[in-house]
């Protein structure tokens, strides 16, 4: 996949303080030396990310957890223990040492062990925290394969270790123990409700809306073309009644009805975690047909599609009269 010669020379450009996109198993990072303010400021630069969004630090093990946090209450270990490394991230308060880049000037800082073998050997040949926001630009879609970091990026980024497609697909679960009692911040791959099992406390119900970002700009996980959420059964009349030319694309756990005047219509995967995997390759192929909207099948309120509603419900175009007020794709 990555010949150990470009991990060391990934890690070799980290340490001289420059940017590598590394993949992780749910979305690809773009990384810096998480122990230098200059180097995490490149980040924001890059992505033309707002400097007061905090930014994930990523870690080889759980015992750099003393070294990033102020303090580990129980909680975060019996977490890391059950989950990492994988598609997790804990909100802790923040050691004194961690800059202010890092944690968008708040007390706390985001961490997570990703289990990716690229990121896995990139943070050991390293040697320290990788601070590591999606390698997007902001506001647009994570990427999910190598060569959507290049499209997003292009030459703001020298190296981008190719890891091939991420295996998870939405963003980590982000959960927050800085505060009592822990509430989820985003939802993933990891549920609330294991979460709550591992813990054995009830988790804060309050969490998802809570901003994450005092002040945070208002902004989507979005495709270029506007996205709009409609009903299964609803659909050939919903794209029947649109004045926008064609193509129109549809995302469906259904097939195309026989007579259906939609030019693309795909066939959406139906367990959760298969769809998951495929979303954002899948709206990055419709924008970049040249679709002028996009038709997302609205999907069934159970918890097992809480993570994939959560990102298209921040993907869609909000009616004029309901503009969103959630904290922003970052
Ligand atoms: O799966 C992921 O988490 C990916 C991969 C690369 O690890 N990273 C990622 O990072 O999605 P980013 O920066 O695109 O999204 C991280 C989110 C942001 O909404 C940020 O505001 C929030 O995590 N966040 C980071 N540190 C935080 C903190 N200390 N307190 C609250 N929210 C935090
Ligand atoms: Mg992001």
């Amino acid at each position: 996949m990555v010949s150990e010669e470009e991990i060391g020379k990934a890690a070799e450009m980290l340490r001289a303080g420059e940017l590598v996109a590394f993949p992780t198993e749910t979305v690809y990072g773009l990384g810096a030396d998480a122990s230098s303010a200059a180097a995490v400021k490149k980040i924001f630069a890059a992505k033309g990310r707002p400097a007061s969004h905090p930014v994930i630090v990523h870690i080889a093990d759980m015992s750099e957890l003393k070294h990033w946090a102020a303090e580990v209450p129980r909680a975060a270990w019996l977490l890391a223990e059950k989950f990492w490394p994988g598609p997790l991230t804990m909100v802790l308060k923040r050691a004194s040492h961690v800059n202010d880049q890092i944690s968008g000037g708040q007390n706390t800082v985001g961490l997570r062990v990703p289990s990716h073998p690229v990121a896995q050997q990139l943070l050991k040949a390293f040697g320290g925290g990788i601070a590591a926001p999606s390698a997007n630009r902001f506001g647009r879609i994570s990427p999910t394969t190598a060569a959507h970091v290049r499209e997003e990026l292009g030459d703001a980024v020298q190296i981008v270790l190719d890891g091939g497609a991420c295996e998870v697909g939405i963003e980590s679960t982000i959960v927050d123990l800085s505060r009592e009692p822990p509430a989820i911040l985003r939802p993933g791959r990891v549920s609330s409700q294991q979460i709550a099992d591992a813990l054995l406390v009830p988790l804060s119900s309050s969490g998802a809306d809570r901003p994450r970002v005092p002040g945070s700009l208002e902004a989507h996980y979005a495709p270029r073309a506007p996205l709009k959420i409609v009903h299964p059964d609803e659909i050939e009349d919903y794209v029947r009644r649109q004045i926008v030319p064609p193509p129109v694309a549809v995302l469906a756990r259904r097939g195309r009805p026989r007579d259906s005047k939609v030019a693309l219509w795909q066939i959406a995967p139906e367990l959760p975690e298969d769809y998951a995997r495929l979303l954002y390759g899948t709206l990055r192929r419709f924008d970049d047909a040249g679709c002028r909207l996009i038709v997302v099948e609205a999907l069934p309120q159970l918890p097992e599609w809480t993570a994939v509603r959560d990102r298209l419900d921040r993907a869609a175009t909000p009616e004029p009269e309901a503009q969103s007020t959630a904290a922003g794709a970052t």
